[in-house]
Parts: C-alpha cells; structure tokens; sequence
C-alpha cells in the first residue's frame, strides 16, 4: 500500500470512530528538521518537505472539513490553505487572531470558495477584509487574551466542522498540545539541522503533567523525508 493509502485509511478509521458532538476530530500535521525546528526563527519561512511530503499535506487538506493556523503563519508565510496538489475539496481556512492582525491582502483572505473564518477575541471587526468573517468568543475576557481553544472548538463543531487539521506554527501547535486537544499527529521529518525555531515548547510548564505519548506509530519514507504519524494519548488516555 502507498504511503497515501495507508495515512488516508488509517485517518478515515480514526475520523469514523470519533463520536464527540462537543469538537471536531483534531488531526496535528507539519514539517520538522531532525532536530526538531519548523523553521529558523519564528516569522522566517523555511521551506521543508520534498514533493512527495507536500502531495501528503494537500492530501490531508482534502480529508478534513476545516484547516487551521496562527496568525504568526498568515503574517510570515501566506499560505492558501488550499488542496492544489491532490484532488479533493478545499478545507474551511480558519485563523486564530486575537488582535485582529490578518492583512486584507492575506491569501487566506481570497480563498477560491470558501470565506476564511477568523477567530478572535477582539471586537474590532471593519479592520479586516470583507472577505473574511471575524467569529468573536463571546465572554474570552479583554482583547488581550489568547481564542480560548475548548471554547473555540465547540463553536466550529456547531458550524458543521466535524474534522479540523491543525498546521502550525509552534505557538498553535504547543496550545494544542496543552490543551490535549490533539487526536492524531502526522508529522514530517525532513533530513535538515536547522537549530531553528522549535515546534512545541513549555509544553510541561513546570509541573507534574505527564507529557503526551503517540501510540500506534506508523512511519514510512516520502522521498528524502521520512513521514510519522499516530494517536495522541495523555497522561495514559487518549484525548
Ligand atoms: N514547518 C511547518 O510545518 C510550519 C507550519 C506552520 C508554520 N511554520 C512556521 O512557524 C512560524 C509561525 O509560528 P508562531 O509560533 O510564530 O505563530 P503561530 O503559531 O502561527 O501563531 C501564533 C499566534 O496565534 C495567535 N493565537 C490566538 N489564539 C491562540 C491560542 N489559543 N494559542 C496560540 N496562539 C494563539 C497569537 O497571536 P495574537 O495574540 O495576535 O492572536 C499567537 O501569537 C513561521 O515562521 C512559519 O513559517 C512552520
């Protein structure tokens, strides 16, 4: 079996047997150094994957009902957020914003066929593009304060989302993570030492936390790269 028809079997199996009506199914993708960095410092882009690896990301685009990334990779990488290297339906764009930070001019913005959805806990509305739609967290406290995730996850399981993929950067990635809110990790392991930006960090804070454990791990070479992927699983449970 290829290595497409075994990620996208085993992410289908995962996605059918997710019963929760409370948030979608939380798939964690992206490309990593050996050493671990997802760039070389934050608001630099790095261009990771081989061709084989990036037809891989499209293609988890296309098996999920919504993507979603930090405001940091809108305003350093402008990604599209579309499925142009695999066929398939875009994915809802979706942006954790609080400030209200994304450019008119961002891609995400000019989406083919889907209006970008921007969460935010900010009010400010008329900064942004009318191409996109600003979904306030009602009750997330001032304008300072990071899209509270559990709260942020219902609300797009209510909007239809039933199977979101997270791609980054590390401050979204590492929220994630600590919020245990990740299901599954495909992960991209690129033949590079950067001693760059690191993708997850403080992800124990100092406490007694167990860290997170991956558990059915699958792993197979893509070109140059070698993709990994499996279940997430806290502190001895899955999420
Ligand atoms: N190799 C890869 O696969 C890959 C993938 C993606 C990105 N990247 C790289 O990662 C870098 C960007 O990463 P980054 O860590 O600087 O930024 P990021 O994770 O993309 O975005 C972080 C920002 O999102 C906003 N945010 C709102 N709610 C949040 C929440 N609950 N948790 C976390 N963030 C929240 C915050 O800004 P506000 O307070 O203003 O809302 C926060 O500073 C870029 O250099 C990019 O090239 C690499």
């Amino acid at each position: 079996m290829s290595l497409n028809e075994q990620v996208e079997n085993w992410l289908r199996e995962r996605t059918a047997a997710f019963f929760s009506s409370d948030r979608p199914f939380i798939t964690l993708t992206y490309a990593q150094s050996w050493d671990g960095s997802i760039t070389t410092r934050s608001g630099e882009t790095l261009c990771f994957s081989g061709p084989e690896a990036t037809r891989l990301t499209h293609q988890l685009r296309s098996l999920h009902d919504g993507i979603l990334v930090g405001i940091g990779t809108v305003l350093s990488d402008d990604p599209q957020l579309t499925v142009r290297k695999w066929e398939g339906d875009n994915p809802q764009p979706i942006v954790l914003d609080s400030q209200l930070r994304t450019p008119a001019s961002a891609k995400v913005c000019h989406h083919p066929d889907k209006r970008c959805w921007i969460l935010t806990v900010n009010g400010l509305s008329e900064a942004l593009s009318p191409e996109a739609s600003v979904i306030r967290l009602d009750g997330a406290g001032s304008g300072d304060a990071e899209v509270p995730l559990p709260r942020a996850m219902g609300l797009l399981r209510e909007r239809g989302i039933r199977s979101l993929m997270v791609e980054g950067g590390a401050a979204v990635i590492t929220s994630f993570l600590k919020a245990e809110l990740v299901d599954a990790l495909v992960l991209t392991l690129s033949p590079k030492l950067v001693g760059g930006y690191k993708a997850v960090y403080e992800l124990l804070g100092g406490g007694d936390r167990n860290s997170p454990g991956i558990t059915s791990v699958h792993s197979c070479q893509a070109g140059d790269d070698v993709v990994v992927w499996g279940d997430l699983q806290y502190g001895g449970h899955s999420s």
